[in-house]
């Protein structure tokens, strides 16, 4: 059962059914200012950091689902309805919600009167533009009320949820004409304020929540909308909110459109005041006049959509299966962006407030935005690179505002060293940019530590090759890519977080097969990046340690079918055929195989078809096979989870790319193929009902044969999943690939497809790359032509301009 539908020329999705299974969302704001909306119009704004200045409240535990928003209440007689259909849930004659590049429009309509929401944050703008336009569709004058309103968060959206003592007597707002201000805590510390205005005259304000709602009322029946009159409340303390109310009349036919801004403004501290407690408004009203009138909005959106056409041109494909064109060229591309943006900190997932921005995660997210903002990879990778401490170690995470590691969680993970060398790399593939290797980058930001980012690389490198257990393979740590594969924790206490708690390490001996993996393509990465620098002896260093770690692999690392995956703290085997439970895992298999360790001797083959053999199933390839039935304590959370969820047999869809790489690099384009269609969300789309999330982006889970439900998905946009797939199509299936001095075309595809055309924009020159494949071929390319003349070998070269590239396969 379907929602809703694609549509491709708009790049939207288009929900045609208010009742999604779960509420599908949408972010709006691409730089500072952020917003999460549903397709009811739920959500709430944040500027850069989802925990720490939370524009406006929501409740993520609430009943029912997604109550809170940015709200607006149409009451026509008797009639109130809201054009997203929520809160009042009044039957619509019409709705439609579409989701499109960074910005949301909702339809509805009642008794002929007809309310379009735009919603959309403009560039380098920190507001939230929302464009109500109404239509009287029928032949008589309309005559109508509307009531806007939004909640303030206390700005700190973790104390907003828990220190009522002291939330319930702060609460400060001004009201200006037709803007309401939000400036709670700004007398004292803050040195910032949120705002919300309309463009238009006012017949009423509320400012106080218990009055606009009524003490016993929900969102779905505020009493003054009930009464058709704000009751011009100023709040005092306990929970300040923002509703405007308007007087419309709407001739036959006639179209009327109100702009209502929410807005944030920071100061310096002498410019804080206007006069004594009243805020200093000027930037606000600056922000306000940029968007008071229809006309600006629509220059603001037009802009809007040059950047995302601009952005999307750099990678396209046409094939003749719709479903993988807009995966490709729309919304893997978008949700590797939004994820860029939010890290793993807001979704309807994610609170904003658990986690910062993680190492690893931020330096796999950036292969799926680099070509799109390759300015602000550059700075990621420095921000990142600059919460590293001395011996390569790293902060698992750290926070946007402060861009420091956060000591809460500490580091230890001993996989994210590797990481930085696989974002980096990625940078300079892309762009060529190898001067960001001498930029001096400090350890765990303090300064005078300073060293090139080149070091930084080194000491990550390095770090892996002083920390091997004793099969010379790398120690874990606290855990590798797995955060729930908690080989030191033992835990038996409840209130113990499983990444943080090691009570066991003191002669340790569990080691990673996965992390042994991504060593050997990082290093390998690496290596090939030093002989292009010309440093031909750290070359040879990094080489001789990564065949000794691919010989450990190939000597202590295999099971016979399938790679180990890790050992435990005694050294007994994890992954293995002589264990009961979780005899396979995925993640040893996509790296080693990826590495192509043992590859001479059969292992990467025997690998992927043991991966196909026992983890895949008709959703996707799950996590590990049997499921853990019941907790090991020398495991940790992994065995947790029920059978079939998350880490302990779902399909986490952030490792499936990994063996579609593999499969990929063993030239198998068919597997390759079935692997990647079967969890890409355009192909899930005609059980919608089952998937329950978005049809648009990837989730992090979906949930496995052992489940209660399998192909029920969870935890949907805020995943490595968006890149490694972008990674993993663009580059492998698709296969064109960028490298230091070109662009190496490999493709790897079904042996059903004819072919395909990309559009490459590379540095200087854009490629128009035709692949032909009439003999139904994986793999191979028998020849290429640029511009008309035969070349050797698979790579074209940097060129400036336009470029043609024929390649017949
Ligand atoms: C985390 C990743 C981790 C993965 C597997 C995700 O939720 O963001 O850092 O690698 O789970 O445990």
């Amino acid at each position: 059962m379907k929602f809703g539908y694609f549509d491709d020329v708009n790049r939207e999705y288009v929900i045609t059914n208010a009742r999604t299974p779960w509420p599908w969302i949408n972010y709006l704001g691409n730089e500072d200012f952020f917003s999460l909306v549903s397709n009811t119009a739920g959500g709430y704004s944040f500027f850069k950091d989802a925990k720490f200045r939370r524009i406006t409240r929501y409740r993520y535990n609430n009943v029912p689902m997604d109550a809170g928003g940015r709200y607006f209440y149409i009451k026509e007689g008797d009639v109130i309805w809201n054009p997203g259909w929520k809160p009042t849930k009044t039957p619509l004659d019409k709705y439609e919600c579409r989701h499109g590049m960074s910005y949301t429009r909702i339809t509805g309509e009642k008794n002929g009167l007809e309310a379009e929401l735009l919603m959309f944050v403009p560039l380098k703008t920190h507001a939230e533009i929302e464009r109500l336009t109404f239509r009287n569709k029928t032949e008589s004058k309309k005559t109508f009320k509307v009531f806007s309103f939004l909640e303030w968060c206390l700005w700190n959206a973790s104390t907003d949820m828990e220190n009522f003592q002291r939330n319930f007597s702060t609460g400060e707002v001004e009201i200006d004409g037709s803007v309401i201000y939000h400036k709670t805590e700004y007398k004292e510390r803050r040195n910032h304020y949120a705002f919300y205005g309309v463009n238009s005259p006012i017949s009423g304000y509320d400012t106080d929540r218990e009055t606009f709602l009524g003490l016993y009322n929900g969102f779905e029946e505020p009493e003054a909308v009930l009464e058709g009159s704000s009751r011009l409340s100023h709040a005092h303390g306990w929970s300040p909110i923002a509703s405007h109310s308007l007087d419309v009349t709407l001739e036959p036919g006639e179209e009327k459109s109100f702009v209502f801004t929410l807005g944030y403004v920071e100061l310096n501290d002498d410019e804080k005041w206007e006069s004594k407690g009243v805020i200093n408004k000027a930037p606000a009203k600056a922000i306000l006049s940029r968007f008071d009138t229809s006309e600006k909005v629509d220059r603001a959106f037009n802009e809007l959509k040059a950047y995302w056409d601009d952005l999307l041109s750099i990678y396209s494909v046409k094939t003749d299966d719709d479903k993988l064109d807009r995966m490709v060229n729309i919304w893997n591309q978008y949700q590797c962006m939004v994820t860029f943006n939010m890290s793993r900190s807001a979704s309807f997932f994610e609170s904003g407030i658990g986690r910062g921005m993680g190492f690893r995660d931020s330096n796999q997210d950036l292969v799926g935005f680099v070509h799109q903002i390759p300015g602000r990879a550059r700075e990621r990778i420095i921000d990142i690179a600059s919460t590293q401490f001395p011996d390569g170690g790293c902060y698992h995470q750290y926070q946007p505002l402060t861009k420091r590691g956060n000591n809460d969680i500490g580091g230890g993970f001993n996989d994210d060293p590797m990481w930085l060398i696989f974002g980096t790399v990625a940078y300079l593939k892309e762009t060529g940019d190898f001067s960001i290797l001498d930029e001096m980058v400090p350890f765990d930001n303090e300064k005078g530590t300073e060293v090139t980012l080149f070091e930084h690389l080194k000491v990550s490198f390095n770090h892996v090759i002083e920390n091997l257990g004793p099969h010379g393979l790398p120690l874990i740590g606290r855990a590798d890519w797995n955060d729930c594969l908690n080989l030191n924790c033992f835990s038996h206490d409840p209130n113990e977080s499983f990444q943080t708690t090691e009570n066991n390490t003191v002669g340790s001996k569990a080691e990673s097969l996965m992390i042994a993996g991504l060593f050997s393509v990082c290093g390998k990465s690496y290596v090939a990046l030093c002989e292009y620098l010309g440093k031909d002896d750290e070359a040879r260093r990094a080489s001789e340690f990564i065949s000794k770690m691919d010989e450990s692999v190939i000597k202590y690392g295999w099971d016979g079918e399938w790679y180990l995956r890790a050992y435990d703290f005694y050294g007994k085997k994890v992954g293995s055929k002589e264990n009961e439970e979780g005899k396979i895992f995925i993640e040893s298999q996509g790296w080693c195989a990826m590495a192509e360790i043992g590859k001479s001797e059969g292992m990467v083959e025997k690998s992927l078809d043991s991966t196909k053999k026992l983890l895949e199933c008709e959703h996707g390839i799950v996590l590990n096979q049997p499921a853990f039935t019941s907790y090991v304590v020398e495991y940790g959370e992994i065995s947790t989870y029920p059978a079939g969820y998350k880490e302990n047999a779902g399909i986490f869809c952030h490792n499936n790319p990994w063996i579609i790489i593999a499969e990929a690099l063993a030239g198998r384009g068919n597997d390759a193929w079935s692997h990647y269609a079967k969890i890409c969300p355009s192909y899930t789309e005609e059980h919608s009902d089952l998937h329950k999330v978005e049809p648009y982006v990837y989730s992090q889970m979906i949930a496995g044969r052992d489940a209660a439900k399998p192909g029920e998905a969870k935890n949907s946009w805020l995943t490595g999943t968006a890149a490694w797939n972008w990674y993993a199509v663009s580059q492998f299936i698709l296969g064109v690939r960028p490298y230091y001095d070109g662009l190496v075309i490999d493709p790897c595809i079904p042996s059903s497809c004819k072919g395909f055309k990309v559009t490459r924009r590379f540095r200087s020159g854009v490629y128009t790359i035709e692949v032909k494949n009439p003999d139904g071929a994986e793999k191979g390319v028998k020849t290429i032509t640029l511009d008309g003349v035969v070349i050797s070998g698979n790579k074209v070269p940097v060129l400036s301009g336009e470029h043609s590239v024929v390649v017949s396969m």
